[in-house]
């Protein structure tokens, strides 16, 4: 249900109320009708229209107040209400479900002439001269049918083959974009099938291959591949975590309520759109184009593709359709496409190669990823030479070998990737790829613990880790020593003048000014900025430092919890875990790193040479803040994340890299993600936005 400006004041002003009284259960069952309408319309301001009008925390103690209500009388519960998107255990499989229409696909072209082409055949079948089309973008994600039976949806699947999918109902009501009841029945509807498209964010996606990277797991291809296999995760709540959007965008089936007959603004593609958009549903109401004539049809599609990479989603192409549905009718389908509809794909972001070979990288901890050198490819306007493969298990999995014909694919700004190699193009020469036993750089012994699908070095003295700990060691969110970068590094590694992180601080700079392209002014500023470092605040020599699991949150939880970097030594892993945000994988991670002679070393070294170990102002006893541990989700907008953080920590605040019970508050920006999810299921933790955040700190820029 679309809300016009007085039911948006009525319902802001019950807000309101109900929020002055959550506290009292009389008035909260008394109210619970209002109470829903409520819920229910912000939940639309926030999931359909991207603009809330109630922080989170205010959404979630109605939400509270609902559930606890519910709780208490459970005979009020309907099966609409907010609180019933929430499933409980698990799908134990997913039943074969027919659609009501098949659904079906539809027609491709790619260029101007198909498209002229194919409106001359329309005109040819409508008999008319110009024809007036609606032209959507091609959701890129993954098809669904929807099912609304007197107003309530009934049932969602996938589509399957077309003709039969899978019931994923309790999946699909995880999307809050998508309602639980809509007000069909006013327009004289009974029984609808709608169809519309399920999709991740580009944000969401990058931070969920982000989050597969971290448990060591390959990334998935592209967001298309993660929607689709997100909708048919056995685990409910797994897919509220994912955050997706439904866009819904055509009616394929009406049984009217007896006595009624269809509402006439239902007799166009476009009236449709805008008829769910006033329902409630995310339809592509804003960005539905209606033209007459096929010249503006090809206008409007190549200007789309130029805005393709602004766009929050993935869309692969345009999608244009006979705006009237009785021409719709007169036109017919084939068994595969509907005649009235075509759509227009843009340039494809997939290529095939050949894979000449197979590199190893080796990073800082010794890990070594396999890298494919594949001939130069163009996709999306960028060549393509060099795809990281991950590690060996992807390797088997897909069953890559060397002289393969390769499916590579650059969704958008996605880095590339390879989806698969094609083997009915093999000649037999092709290698399987043997993966190295040592390493490619020291020929040290390669190991892989149980459990983990990447191999690394064990030597902790070989080259390629010791040049990427020192990259790692100067880079900006370390110890920031501009100047020396990754190709000077490498020189005067090879050079002999830098052998691990602490002979930055020896560089011979009487030699390296005599040499070739290395100039009197840039060596004195380089000089400069190796020395600046050296009073670096500790959590960024922390960071610098490279200890697995410990990246910049941690480092600077851990620069707040000592007061010499040199107390860590003595602390076993039952006291490292005391430490605020820090897990078992963590103080295992710093127990074996102090516990190593080579780094304790090392650290006697860098203080030696005067670079700074101890706490100083990173150690905040006191402050408005004190004791109290934030973290930050999704964009702010009027203070910039690194800014915010500093008001915490400037205020004795620590930053949490993510959400447990340690955490107090969760400051929630645009595009919030599984982050808050998570939070709002921790009762003691306090979900806050920008706003409150400023308030409460009462500092609007630092
Ligand atoms: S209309 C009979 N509209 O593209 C109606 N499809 O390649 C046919 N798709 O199976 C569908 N965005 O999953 C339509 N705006 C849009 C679409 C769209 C994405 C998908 C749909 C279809 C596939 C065909």
């Amino acid at each position: 249900m679309r809300y016009n400006a007085e039911q948006t004041r009525h319902l802001q002003d019950n807000t309101v109320l109900l929020l002055k009284k959550t506290h009292d259960a009389a008035h909260m069952l008394h109210h619970i009708v209002g109470l829903r309408d409520v819920l229910r319309f912000h939940e639309y301001r926030y999931y359909v229209l991207n603009d809330p009008l109630l922080s989170d925390a205010e959404y979630d103690q109605l939400y509270k107040a609902l559930e606890k209500t519910e709780a208490e009388h459970p005979e009020l519960i309907t099966l609409d209400s907010p609180t019933q998107r929430v499933a409980k255990g698990l799908t134990a499989s997913f039943a074969t479900v027919s659609h009501l229409v098949p659904m079906l696909s539809l027609e491709n072209s790619y260029d101007a002439h198909d498209l002229i082409d194919w409106d001359r055949k329309a005109r040819e079948l409508t008999g008319l001269d110009t024809i007036e089309y609606c032209i959507e973008p091609k959701f890129d994600g993954a098809s669904i049918s929807l099912i609304y039976e007197e107003d309530l949806l009934t049932r969602g699947a996938t589509r399957g083959d077309g003709v039969e999918g899978d019931e994923i109902t309790t999946n699909l009501k995880q999307i809050r974009s998508i309602p639980l009841s809509a007000g069909f029945a006013a327009l004289g509807i009974r029984q609808v099938e709608i169809r519309g498209e399920v999709l991740m964010t580009k944000n969401n996606f990058k931070r969920y291959n982000e989050s597969l990277a971290e448990q060591n797991l390959p990334p998935l291809a592209n967001p298309r591949n993660a929607a689709a296999g997100s909708l048919r995760i056995k685990d409910p709540a797994e897919v509220g975590r994912r955050n997706l959007e439904a866009f819904l965008y055509h009616i394929s089936y009406i049984s009217l309520i007896p006595g009624h007959s269809l509402p006439k603004d239902l007799n166009s593609h476009q009236g449709c759109i805008d008829a769910l958009w006033s329902l409630g549903f995310r339809s592509p109401k804003k960005e539905k184009e209606v033209v007459k004539g096929i010249q503006s049809v090809i206008n409007h599609c190549l200007d789309y593709e130029g805005k393709r990479d602004d766009l929050p989603y993935e869309i692969d192409g345009m999608v244009i359709k006979v705006n009237d549905l009785s021409l719709q009718e007169k036109m017919g389908m084939t068994t595969h496409h509907p005649r009235w509809a075509i759509a227009f794909k843009f340039k494809a972001r997939q290529a095939t190669s050949k894979l000449i070979a197979v590199e190893y990288q080796v990073g800082r901890t010794g890990s070594i990823t396999p890298v494919a050198k594949i001939e130069p490819v163009p996709i999306g306007g960028v060549t393509v030479s060099s795809i990281s493969l991950h590690n060996e298990d992807f390797i088997r999995q897909k069953d890559i070998r060397i002289g393969d014909s390769v499916l590579v694919e650059r969704a958008g700004d996605v880095i590339p990737y390879i989806v698969k190699s094609l083997p009915d193009l093999r000649k037999g020469d092709e290698k399987r790829i043997s993966f190295p036993t040592h390493c490619p750089i020291c020929n040290g012994l390669l190991s892989k613990e149980e459990e983990e699908a990447v191999w690394r070095c064990t030597n902790l003295h070989c080259e390629a880790q010791v040049v990427e700990r020192i990259i790692h060691f100067t880079s900006k969110d370390a110890m920031d020593i501009r100047g020396l970068g990754e190709a000077n590094i490498r020189k005067f590694f090879q050079l002999g003048f830098l052998k691990d992180i602490h002979s930055i601080y020896t560089l011979p700079f009487e030699k390296i000014r005599g040499l070739e392209g290395f100039g009197e002014k840039s060596m004195n500023n380089l000089e400069e900025a190796i020395n600046n470092s050296k009073l670096q605040p500790l959590h960024r020599l922390i960071n610098a430092l490279g200890i697995r699991f410990v990246g910049e949150t941690t480092a600077k939880t851990l620069a707040q919890s000592v007061k010499h970097l040199r107390e860590l030594q003595d602390y076993d892993r039952e006291k490292l875990m005391g430490i605020e945000d820090v897990g078992e994988k963590v103080a295992d991670s710093l127990y074996a790193f102090f516990h190593q002679p080579t780094n304790l070393e090392i650290l006697d070294r860098l203080e030696a040479l005067g670079v700074n170990l101890s706490a100083g102002q990173d150690h905040i006893a006191g402050g408005s803040l004190s004791g109290m541990n934030f973290l930050f989700t999704g964009t702010l907008s009027r203070l910039k994340r690194s800014n915010a953080e500093a008001i915490v920590e400037s205020n004795g605040g620590k930053i949490l890299s993510g959400v447990s019970s340690k955490l107090n508050f969760l400051v929630v920006g645009e595009d919030a993600g599984s982050k808050l999810e998570k939070a709002r299921k921790i009762p003691s933790i306090r979900i806050l936005s920008e706003d409150d955040f400023i308030n409460m700190t009462g500092s609007e820029s630092i």
